[in-house]
């Protein structure tokens, strides 16, 4: 696919040191031997350096000498990261030796390598849950400057190409904030139309959805919907954002001109933006099974470096493909 043979061409090009903390995972293990061998970026693995070396003979991997293996037993930076740890959160209660024992879990290491600059970006949750991935990405990497919500995008690459832009479209928030406030839904807006350019590589032109469209409906979920896309437009002004809009005024060019005449985006909307986690969760798996899309993601958006969480059943294709992209974002934002 042309979309993804641009984002490893870069990544070979930015050569980023990416963290994969579940290093004797077997899949995540497989997918470190091709990122190695292919030379899409410099791996990072968390463990003891004999059973992982142990663990890719058995797998016959013979790349991964060429990893940098850490140790969270000796590492020599532990002292500084647990006084970093309590400087940022012992007002939380963490103590130095809360944050020794946290350091133990590659997960908590992986995010205090990246927060002091000893790694670029992450990908994990092939083994652990999306809150375990996520909390102390946001307990210590946090967010971008102005951004107070991290969310999740998918690229979905679509068989019919008559559909956003040649077939590609980009759907958000599908995997972390359950219920955005109106400020915090243009913010995500804001964050997806960025991912757009960022990585799928297009201009965006962003639809933020309801079951209204232009006042067809009145409600208060409505109304959040209006209310944040005024907000994202003054937030960004740069971008081409409209709303609120059913998904069949966004996308069908005949029905968008009939619901709302005028409309820039109304009828060729390639970035979708959905109310909820609820229903960009549902939305977007939907699509990958009923029109077998392919969807690449999610993509963490908002998050001051680049921490990708993978879903338990991902393969590893999926693995490579997101550190691939995990390092485009290290190398562009
Ligand atoms: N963006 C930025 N920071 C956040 C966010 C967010 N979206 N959510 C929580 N935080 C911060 C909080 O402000 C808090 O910071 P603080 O400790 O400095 O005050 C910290 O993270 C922990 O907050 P909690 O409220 O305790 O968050 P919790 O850990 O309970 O939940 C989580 C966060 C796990 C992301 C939760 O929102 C969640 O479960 N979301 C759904 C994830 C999911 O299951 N997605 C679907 C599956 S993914 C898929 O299908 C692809």
């Amino acid at each position: 696919m042309e979309f993804m043979f641009k984002i490893r061409a870069k990544a070979k090009m930015l050569q980023k040191r990416i963290v994969l903390p579940e290093s004797l995972e077997e899949r995540t293990l497989t997918a470190a031997n091709i990122l190695l061998k292919e030379e899409i970026a410099r791996i990072v693995l968390i463990g003891k350096k004999e059973a992982i070396l142990e663990k890719a003979k058995s797998l016959n991997l013979d790349s991964i000498d060429k990893a940098q293996i850490i140790d969270p037993d000796t590492y020599e930076k532990l002292d500084a990261y647990a006084k970093l740890m309590v400087e940022m959160r012992g007002s939380k209660g963490v103590t130095y030796e809360k944050a020794r024992e946290l350091l133990k879990d590659p997960l908590y290491l992986s995010t205090l390598m990246i927060k002091s600059g000893d790694a670029d970006g992450e990908v994990a949750g092939a083994q652990n849950n999306t809150g375990d991935v996520l909390r102390p990405a946001f307990q210590y990497v946090k967010t971008l400057p102005g951004i107070s919500v991290v969310s999740g995008a998918f690229i979905m690459v679509l068989k019919d190409k008559e559909f956003g832009e040649d077939g590609l479209m980009v759907f958000a928030d599908c995997a972390v904030h359950p219920n955005p406030t109106a400020s915090e839904l243009a913010e995500i807006a804001v964050a997806t139309g960025r991912t757009t350019r960022a990585i799928a590589g297009f201009e965006p032109r962003i639809a933020m959805l309801s079951f209204s469209t232009k006042g067809s409906a009145k409600h208060e979920m409505v109304d959040k919907v209006v209310e944040a896309t005024r907000l994202a437009r003054e937030m960004a002004p740069d971008l081409k954002i409209d709303g609120e809009l059913q998904a069949d005024a966004a996308i069908i060019a005949a029905i968008g001109q009939k619901k709302a005449p005028g409309s820039q985006i109304a009828g060729k909307a390639n970035v979708l933006v959905f109310p909820t986690l609820e229903t960009g969760n549902i939305c977007y798996k939907l699509v990958q099974r009923l029109a077998h899309a392919e969807a690449i993601g999610p993509v963490l958006q908002g998050m001051a470096a680049p921490i990708n969480d993978l879903s338990r059943g991902c393969s590893v294709d999926d693995i490579v493909q997101l550190v691939a992209i995990t390092a485009n974002q290290a190398g562009g934002m």
